[in-house]
C-alpha cells in the first residue's frame, strides 16, 4: 500500500495502490449509510462495492449520466433526493466512483448536504486520479459555463485503485498523462525520466513503474494543495499550460480531451518561457518529445486562430481583474507566475506552435 498525504487543517491520505478500493470500509468507519455516486461504466463495480460492505454500511447507489452531463444541478438534486429519502445524517458519507466529472459532482453533493458530510473519491481515470480527486475542489456546471458553482470541500480519504485504471481506453489514458507530464515539468523531473526511459511500463497502471509514476504526480499536487487549499497563491502553478489550454477547450466547445488542449498549452508556455525566462532549447525540445513522441498528444494549433484565443484569455483576465498572467518555467521544476504585457511575445510564441 502506498500512501500520499495531504497535510494541513484539511489533511487526508491518498491510497495509491492496486486494490485500494478494498480499504473503503476503513474510510467509512462510523458511517451507517453511504451514497455511492457512479458513472454508468462503473455499474458492476459499484454493485460489487455495495455487496462487499453489506452488514457494515448501507450503501445506496446513484448512477449518474456519463461525463459533463452529470455535472448539472438536476443530477445533484437527484442525489440529494436519495439522501433525504434515506435520512442521511452528518455522520454518513458520499463516495464518488468514476472520472473527474463524477468525483466533482459527488464532492459537490457531499459539500452541500447538511453543509458538508464526509466525501471519499475513488477516481477511475488518470486525470481524476492525479488531478480532480485531489485538492478538494468540487463543482457543477451552469448554462453559462463550466465549474461555475461549487465549493472547496476536502475529501476525508482518496482511494486511487490502480487496477481500475487498467480498463481505460488508450486515448483517455494518454490524455490523462498530460497532467502527469505537467507535474514532471513543474516539480518532479523524475516523472519525465520514467516516461522517457520506461514508457511502456510507465503508461501501464498494472506495473510497479506505472503505479510509481502516478504516485509521483499525485505527490506533486498533494504538496501544492497542502500549502494552498483555497488557491490563494502557490496552487496557481498547477495551471501550467492551462491559460492557452482553457482557451483552446473553449474554442473547441469542450469536445476535446482536456489533456490534448493543455498539451498544446504547455508547448506554448515552454516557448514563451524560452523567450522571456531563458528556458533552454533542450528543455523546450523535451516538452515536444514527452508530450508528442511519447504520449502522442497534439503539439500545434491552426495558425490564424490566435486573435480569438487571445480574446478568450483576455476575458479570463478581466474576470479576475488581473494582468494576463502565465505560469512559465525558469527551468524544469522551477515554475514562476509571470505577467506578460508585450503581446508581440505572445504572438511570437504562438508562431512556434501554429501548425
Ligand atoms: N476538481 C478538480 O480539481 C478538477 C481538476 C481537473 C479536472 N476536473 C474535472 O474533471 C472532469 C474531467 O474528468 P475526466 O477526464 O476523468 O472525464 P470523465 O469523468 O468524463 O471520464 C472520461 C470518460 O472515461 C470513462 N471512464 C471512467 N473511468 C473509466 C475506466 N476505468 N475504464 C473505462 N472508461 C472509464 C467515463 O465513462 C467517461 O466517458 C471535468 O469535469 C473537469 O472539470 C476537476
Amino acid at each position: 500500500m502506498t500512501i500520499v498525504s495531504v497535510s494541513g487543517v484539511h489533511g487526508y491520505d491518498i491510497d495509491v495502490s492496486p486494490g485500494a478500493r478494498h480499504r473503503l470500509g476503513d474510510a467509512l468507519n462510523g458511517a451507517s449509510k453511504a451514497l455511492l455516486i457512479h458513472q454508468p461504466v462503473m455499474a458492476a463495480l459499484a454493485t460489487e462495492i455495495r455487496e462487499s460492505l453489506a452488514g457494515t454500511v448501507d450503501v445506496l447507489l446513484a448512477e449518474v449520466p456519463d461525463g459533463e452531463d452529470s455535472k448539472r444541478v438536476e443530477v445533484a438534486a437527484f442525489c440529494w433526493g436519495i439522501m433525504g429519502q434515506a435520512d442521511f445524517t452528518r455522520s454518513d458519507a458520499v463516495i464518488g466512483l468514476g472520472g473527474g466529472a463524477a468525483t466533482d459532482l459527488a464532492g459537490f453533493v457531499a459539500a452541500t448536504w447538511l453543509r458538508g458530510v464526509r466525501f471519499i473519491p475513488i477516481p477511475t481515470t488518470v486525470l481524476g486520479a492525479v488531478d480532480a480527486a485531489v485538492g478538494g475542489k468540487t463543482a457543477i456546471n451552469t448554462a453559462e459555463g463550466k465549474n461555475l458553482v461549487g465549493s472547496f470541500h476536502a475529501p476525508s480519504a482518496v482511494l486511487v485503485d490502480t487496477e481500475i485504471l487498467a480498463t481505460l481506453p488508450d486515448t483517455e489514458r494518454r490524455a490523462g498523462f498530460a497532467e502527469v507530464a505537467k507535474a514532471g515539468f513543474i516539480a518532479d523531473s523524475v516523472i519525465l525520466e520514467i516516461l522517457e526511459n520506461d514508457t511502456e511500463s510507465a503508461l501501464d497502471p498494472l506495473t510497479e513503474t506505472g503505479v510509481d509514476v502516478l504516485r509521483r504526480a499525485i505527490q506533486v499536487k498533494a504538496n501544492v494543495v497542502s500549502e494552498d487549499f483555497t488557491e490563494q497563491g502557490l496552487r496557481e502553478i498547477l495551471n501550467y499550460g492551462h491559460t492557452l489550454g482553457h482557451a483552446i477547450e473553449h474554442a473547441e466547445r469542450y469536445r476535446w480531451r482536456h489533456g490534448a488542449a493543455i498539451s498544446i498549452g504547455m508547448i506554448f508556455a515552454a516557448e514563451l518561457s524560452r523567450m522571456t525566462r531563458g528556458l533552454t532549447d533542450d528543455s523546450v525540445d523535451r516538452h515536444r518529445w514527452v508530450l508528442g513522441d511519447i504520449l502522442g498528444l497534439p503539439l500545434t494549433y491552426p495558425s490564424g486562430r490566435f486573435e480569438s484565443l487571445l480574446g478568450t484569455m483576455r476575458r479570463d483576465k478581466k474576470a479576475r481583474g488581473a494582468a494576463l498572467r502565465f505560469v512559465l518555467l525558469d527551468d524544469i521544476g522551477r515554475p514562476t507566475v509571470t505577467a506578460v504585457a508585450d503581446e508581440s511575445l505572445l504572438f511570437a510564441a504562438y508562431g512556434e506552435i501554429a501548425g
